[in-house]
C-alpha cells in the first residue's frame, strides 16, 4: 500500500498524531495523559485521548475513544494503532482496550514510543493471544 518505506513513515505519522492527541487528554485525576491514533483500512486516521471523570470508573482510555470515534463513523477494519502515554518510552493498551480492539481488528499492529525516539512495534495477537469470542475456535 505504501511504497518506498512508506510503512515506516506511516508509523512515525501515527505516533506523531498520538502525541498530538495526548495534548488534548482530560486527565485531572491521574495526571497521566494518553494519546492514540488509529489507522482504518479506509486510510483515515482517528485520534483519541483519555477522558477522565470524577466518578473515576467512568474514565475512558485514549484507545477506546479513538475506536469509538472510528466505529461511529462507519469504520469496521483497522490496520494500526499508535499509543503515547505520558513521558513513557512505551505505553501498551490496557487489557480492557485489547479486548475491545480485537473485536474489530485481530491483526492490528500496535506502535508505541515517543516521537523522535525508538519505536516499539508488535501485534495485538502478541498482546492478547487468546480472547473471548462467541465463535468456535
Ligand atoms: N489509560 C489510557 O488512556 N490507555 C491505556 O491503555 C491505559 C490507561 C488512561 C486511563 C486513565 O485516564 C489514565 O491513563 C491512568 O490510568
Amino acid at each position: 500500500m505504501w511504497k518506498n518505506g512508506g510503512i515506516i513513515r506511516i508509523r512515525d505519522r501515527l505516533l506523531d498524531l498520538a502525541y498530538e492527541a495526548k495534548g488534548k487528554a482530560y486527565a485531572p485525576y491521574s495526571r497521566f495523559p494518553v494519546g492514540a491514533a488509529l489507522l482504518a483500512s479506509s486510510g483515515r486516521i482517528y485520534q483519541g485521548c483519555n477522558i477522565e471523570n470524577a466518578s473515576l470508573g467512568l474514565s475512558v482510555c485514549a484507545e477506546r475513544v479513538a475506536l469509538w470515534k472510528a466505529v461511529s463513523e462507519g469504520e469496521r477494519e483497522f490496520i494500526a494503532l499508535a499509543v503515547v502515554g505520558g513521558e513513557l518510552a512505551a505505553c501498551f493498551p490496557c487489557g480492557a482496550c485489547r479486548q475491545v480492539l480485537v473485536e474489530f481488528a485481530p491483526d492490528l499492529e500496535i506502535i508505541t514510543g515517543q516521537p523522535g525516539q525508538r519505536l516499539l512495534v508488535c501485534s495485538l495477537k502478541e498482546l492478547l493471544p487468546e480472547t473471548f469470542t462467541f465463535k468456535e475456535k
